[in-house]
C-alpha cells in the first residue's frame, strides 16, 4: 500500500528541548512530516520502518565548534590537521551529529586580507571532497582592516549566510588588541553577526610560557602550568566590559574552568547577551589525566594538549555540570581539532621542531617519542572529539541524572540551532523541520563498553578517552530523512550533505539595551 510517508520512526520516547513524549514520527521528502500517537498499519504501507524499541528519539546532534581542512600556522607550532570535510563529517554522523559549522581563517598573510577569497577558497576545499552532513561556516578574523569589514560582512552575511565570527585574545599571530575586539565587535554587530570569543590572556601565557621554559619545564603536561585558570577568567571578563561598551552578543567558546564560568554567569545575571559553550574534553579530563601516560614526563602525554587545558582538578568539572544544568552554558560542542599523534605534522612537531636532528637516525617516531619530552610551547594544540561529543554527555550526563534528556537536546541541538540561525530548520522535530534524529539505543539494551579508537571514524591515530567506559551510543542518525548510520554501520555517502546559510542569532540581544543610562555608550556610538 502507497504510504505518504517515506520512513517513519515509531515507538521511539521523543525527547525534544522541553518535552518527553511517546509518539510515531513521519517523514516525506526529507522533511519531518507528521506527528501523531501512533501511526495505524495503513499510515505506514510501504514506507520505511524504523522501529525506536522504546528508546530515545532527539533533534539530530549540531556541533557547532568544528575544524576541519586547518592546519595550524601559528607561534603555537605547526601542524597539519588530520580531518578533511569527508572523514571528519564522517566521525561526526557516526556518533549522532548531523550538523556541524566548522571555520574558515583568515591569516595574517596579505593573500587573506578578503574574508570573501578566504571563504571561497575554504568552500573548495569543502566541496573537494564533500560532507556526510549538512555544514556551515564561522569565519575566523585576525585583521582589523576596516574597509573589509564594511564591504566585506555584509556579503559574508548575505551571499554565505555566515552570521558569526570568532576572534582569539592569544596566539601571537591570531590575536587582537582591545581597540581591534572593538573594532570587529561593532562591525560584527552592525551585520548581525554573533561574536565568538577565545578568550585567553596572550600576555600571561606568553610570560609564563618563558618562565616555564627557562627553568626547563618544557614536557607537555606544563603546557597546562602555562595557562592556570586566571588565564581564561581575566579575558572573559576583559571580553565581557568590551562587549558590554557596545552592547554587543558574544559567545564564549570552549570554556574550561570555573573562574570564568563564573564571570559569564555575573554578566548573565546584569541582562547582558552573554552566551558561553563548553565541551566534553572539560568534564572529563583534569591537570591528571595531562600525566597519564607512563611517565609525568613523557612525550605521549600531548595527546591532552588542547587550549585552555582541562582543569586542575574535578571541582571546577562539577562547577561547569553546574552551569550545563542551570543556564550558564547555552551550547555544547566538540571543539574537534584534530591532529594525529604518531605523524610528523601532528603531535611529534613538538620534538622535532624542538631538536630537529632527533628523526635523522631511523628511528621510528613513537620510539623516539618515549625517550623525550618535546617542548609543549611547539606542540600543535587540539583533540579529536566529534564523535565522542553526545555519547559522552549522555553517558556522564543523562544516565547519570546530572542533567535532564531535554537539556542534553537543549544543549547539543536546540540552542547551537537558535544560536546561530539554523532554528527550526535544525534542532528541532516539528513538521517541517528537517528530518535530523538520532535515535538512542534501548536503555539497557547496549551493554556498557570500553572505548578504543578502533571504534572512531575520523582520521586520528588515538582518543583521549581510550578505555573509557560509555552506557548508550547513537544507534541510527537520520540526515533529512535518510539513515546514514544503523546498527554500527555507515551508509551514507559523502556527498550527502549541503551546505547551509544561517540567519542571525534568535536567541535575543539581552536586556541591558533597555536601560536609560546615559552613560550608556551605545546609545551614541551606533550612529
Ligand atoms: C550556575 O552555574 C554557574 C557556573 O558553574 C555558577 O557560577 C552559578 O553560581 C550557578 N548559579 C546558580 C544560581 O546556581
Ligand atoms: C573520566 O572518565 C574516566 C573513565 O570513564 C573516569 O574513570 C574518570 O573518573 C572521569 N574523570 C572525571 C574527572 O570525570
Amino acid at each position: 500500500m502507497l504510504s505518504k510517508f517515506d520512513l517513519v520512526v515509531v515507538n521511539g520516547l521523543v525527547v525534544t528541548a522541553s518535552d518527553i513524549s511517546s509518539f510515531d514520527i513521519g517523514i516525506k521528502d526529507g522533511k519531518i512530516h507528521t506527528l501523531a500517537p501512533s501511526f495505524s498499519s495503513e499510515d505506514i504501507g510501504d514506507a520505511q520502518v524504523i522501529d525506536a524499541e522504546g528508546a530515545m528519539v532527539m533533534p539530530g546532534g549540531i556541533d557547532a565548534h568544528v575544524h576541519l581542512c586547518q592546519d595550524q600556522k601559528t607561534d603555537i607550532g605547526g601542524g597539519k590537521c588530520a580531518d578533511n570535510f569527508e572523514t571528519g563529517s564522517r566521525s561526526a554522523v557516526c556518533g549522532g551529529t548531523t550538523t556541524m559549522v566548522t571555520f574558515a581563517t583568515q591569516t595574517r598573510v596579505e593573500e587573506d586580507r578578503s574574508l570573501l577569497k578566504v571563504v571561497e577558497a575554504y568552500d573548495a576545499r569543502a566541496q573537494a571532497t564533500g560532507s556526510y552532513i549538512d555544514y556551515a561556516f564561522h569565519i575566523i578574523i585576525v585583521r582589523d582592516d576596516k574597509d573589509v569589514l564594511e564591504e566585506e560582512l555584509p556579503v559574508l552575511v548575505e551571499k554565505w549566510g555566515i552570521t558569526s565570527c570568532k576572534v582569539f585574545m592569544t596566539y601571537e599571530t591570531m590575536r587582537l588588541q582591545d581597540y581591534q575586539l572593538l573594532d570587529v565587535m561593532l562591525a560584527a554587530l552592525k551585520n548581525s553577526i554573533t561574536t565568538m570569543i577565545h578568550a585567553e590572556n596572550g600576555d600571561m601565557i606568553e610570560w609564563l610560557t618563558q618562565k616555564l621554559e627557562s627553568k626547563g619545564m618544557m614536557a607537555p603536561y606544563f603546557h597546562a602550568l602555562s595557562r592556570p585558570p586566571s588565564v581564561e577568567g581575566e579575558a572573559a571578563n576583559r571580553a565581557i566590559v568590551l562587549a558590554e561598551l557596545i552592547e554587543n552578543p558574544i559567545l564564549f567558546v570552549h570554556v574550561g574552568s570555573s573562574a570564568s564560568a563564573n564571570v559569564i554567569r555575573a554578566a548573565q545575571t546584569r541582562g547582558l547577551p552573554v552566551f558561553a559553550e563548553t565541551c566534553p574534553q572539560y568534564l572529563n579530563l583534569t591537570w591528571e589525566d595531562l600525566k597519564r601516560f607512563h611517565s609525568p614526563t613523557c612525550f605521549e602525554n600531548s595527546k591532552m594538549i588542547c587550549s585552555p587545558p582541562p582543569s586542575p582538578d574535578s571541582s571546577d568539572q562539577d562547577a561547569l555540570y553546574i552551569g550545563l544544568h542551570n543556564g550558564t552554558f547555552t551550547i555544547f560542542s566538540s571543539d574537534h581539532c584534530p591532529f594525529k599523534y604518531d605523524d610528523p605534522h601532528g603531535k611529534m612537531v613538538g620534538i622535532l621542531d624542538h631538536e630537529p636532528s632527533a628523526a635523522t637516525d631511523g628511528v621510528p617516531l613513537t620510539e623516539l617519542a618515549h625517550k623525550k619530552v618535546g617542548r609543549f610551547s611547539l606542540i600543535p594544540n587540539g583533540i579529536p572529539g566529534v564523535e565522542t561529543r553526545l555519547p559522552l554527555l549522555f553517558t556522564r550526563g543523562v544516565s547519570t541524572g546530572r542533567i535532564t534528556p531535554q537539556k542534553f537536546v537543549e544543549l547539543t541541538a536546540t540552542n547551537p540551532a537558535k544560536l546561530y540561525g539554523l532554528y527550526p530548520r535544525k534542532g528541532a522535530i516539528l513538521p517541517g523541520s528537517d528530518a535530523d534524529l538520532v535515535i538512542w539505543h534501548p536503555e539497557g539494551a547496549l551493554t556498557s563498553f570500553k572505548l578504543t579508537n578502533e571504534h572512531l571514524h575520523h582520521n586520528v591515530d588515538y582518543t583521549p578517552y581510550e578505555g573509557m567506559e560509555f552506557g548508550n551510543w547513537p544507534r541510527y542518525t537520520i540526515c533529512r530523512g535518510k539513515v546514514m548510520w544503523a546498527n554500527d554501520v555507515l551508509l551514507g555517502k559523502p556527498r550527502d550533505g549541503q551546505y547551509l546559510k544561517r540567519g542571525p542569532n534568535q536567541l535575543g540581544k539581552g536586556v541591558a539595551h533597555f536601560k536609560k543610562d546615559p552613560r550608556r555608550v551605545a546609545a551614541w556610538v551606533h550612529e
